[in-house]
């Protein structure tokens, strides 16, 4: 007697799609093919996983115990074993201190998190989709290739997560106003669209470099009534637009909250970012569990700040699962030509928390670069610092060209056009999908690429070809 492959995907628990995969990889003892029909023995066991033979190594550490971490991590002063805490003058300090307070009590109500939870599903359009890359994953090989559609959050990327956290927050504190500093300018399209949600004023510095890679971007956030400030010192990028938001923020703490755009910055900013970002983790293992009947072997994700990263991670810290953030290589790996902070940065204190941070022999802060605006900066969140060095998390590096051609790959094979950012996650699934003779990666596609096609066209018009 045989089964079908629908009869044998409700015995196993898994879905057609896996169990199709299973027979053209030749897997299942007895497996018959008439046609295009696969016949699969009635008593054939469901293939077994073949996790531990593959290059998907997964490194659990024994030493922390990774079903109370997110209790534990970080600690009441916001540490990370020896990263993050607040390096702030006392001024902003009594501010920090508000801002925490309120966070463990306000957040937390019940109150809080209802209306949260309505913003997420009827104004964000939350949850977000898991979408298997069935072309591209049979374009490389057999590896199969998932995203987390973050790009589909409403304004087109994850930071809308933790902006209405943030800003909602902002209106229970008594705030009129918000701050922010943006990259890419996802993260400033996400707090003027927050702004204008909650009736609040808004103030984004951005580079000049990144306003004129950017333009779709700047014109969103004047469109929802935001003031964008070019900032116009040193590299004109991502590090110097958080100078200027702070130093100006600082001048109006009464009446402003500053809208951090990653899980960096002083404690409490990385532990409440990630506490807002974790819907996507949360929402992608259920997905994934559902979509295929297991875990994925990899969940990748690209590192600017982390917080798209950590947002996924959080939630598979405690599985058998491969973790991996990809950092920005740009043009190589001198310095001032990439902004891989794990890589090549060193233990230091940039924008009042401690991590790795890219500097020179005398310590000084090196230039950060990458083709995507949103990853150019020389440090990292503290908690990407940690989960790297106790290895949970593994770091590795794609340059411009890979994000590159990973950009026109989905473009071309799936009709979807990822941001740059994204498109570095997306990279490294590309050169694990050549060199693997099986496994599932889920990447998380933190957002959409509209901002970059000018861009992209302009100074890479190769890519039309
Ligand atoms: C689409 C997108 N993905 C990723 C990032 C990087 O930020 P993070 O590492 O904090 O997720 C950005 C930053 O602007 C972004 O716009």
């Amino acid at each position: 007697m045989y089964l079908t492959v629908k009869q044998a995907a409700e015995k196993w628990g898994i879905n057609e799609r896996r169990v199709r995969l299973l027979c053209q990889e030749n897997r299942i003892e007895g497996l018959k093919k008439e046609g295009k029909k696969y016949m699969i023995p009635e008593n054939a066991s469901k293939p077994s996983d073949l996790r531990g033979k593959r290059v998907l190594k997964t490194n659990i550490n024994k030493k922390i115990d990774f079903s109370t971490y997110r209790k534990n991590y970080p600690d009441i002063n916001g540490y990370f074993g020896k990263y993050g805490g607040s390096f702030v003058d006392p001024k902003l300090q009594k501010c920090m201190t508000e801002i925490y307070n309120a966070y463990l009590t306000i957040c937390k109500s019940s109150k809080f998190i209802n209306e949260l939870r309505e913003i997420r599903h009827h104004f964000q359009g939350r949850p977000t989709p898991i979408y298997h890359c069935e072309r591209l994953s049979n374009y490389l090989g057999k590896v199969q290739i998932y995203l987390k559609r973050e790009d589909l959050n409403h304004m087109g990327a994850h930071k809308l997560n933790h902006c209405m956290g943030e800003a909602l927050l902002a209106k229970y504190m008594g705030k009129t106003k918000l701050i922010a500093e943006t990259g890419a300018g996802s993260h400033g399209t996400a707090v003027a669209t927050a702004a204008a949600y909650f009736g609040l004023k808004c103030d984004i510095y951005m580079g000049e470099v990144d306003m004129e890679k950017q333009a779709p971007n700047v014109a969103r956030m004047r469109i929802l009534g935001a003031r964008v400030i070019p900032v116009k010192f040193g590299t004109r990028t991502l590090k110097e637009a958080v100078d200027a938001a702070f130093e100006n923020y600082v001048k109006e703490t009464k009446d402003a909250f500053y809208c951090i755009g990653s899980v960096v910055g002083p404690h409490p900013y990385p532990l409440m970012v990630r506490e807002f970002q974790e819907i996507i983790g949360r929402e992608a293992r259920e997905q994934f569990k559902e979509m295929t009947g297991e875990l994925p072997d990899c969940v990748c994700a690209c590192v600017g700040g982390g917080c798209n990263s950590i947002g996924i991670f959080e939630a598979f810290l405690n599985d058998p699962v491969k973790l991996v953030g990809v950092e920005p290589m740009g043009k190589g790996k001198a310095p001032g030509e990439n902004a891989a902070s794990i890589t090549f940065g060193k233990e230091a204190i940039l924008h009042g928390f401690k991590s790795k941070v890219l500097v020179n022999e005398k310590g000084e802060v090196c230039d950060a670069y990458s083709i995507a605006s949103g990853l150019d900066y020389p440090s990292v969140g503290p908690e990407h610092a940690f989960l790297h060095d106790i290895g949970r998390v593994e770091y590795e590096s794609v340059t411009d060209e890979e994000a590159l051609e990973a950009f026109k790959l989905l473009c071309r094979l799936e009709g979807i056009i990822p941001a740059l950012e994204s498109a570095h996650a997306l990279a490294y699934a590309i050169r694990v999908a050549r060199t693997c003779h099986s496994g599932s990666i889920l990447v998380n596609l933190s957002g959409r690429g509209d901002k970059d096609v000018d861009h992209v066209i302009k100074k890479y018009p190769q890519i039309l070809e």
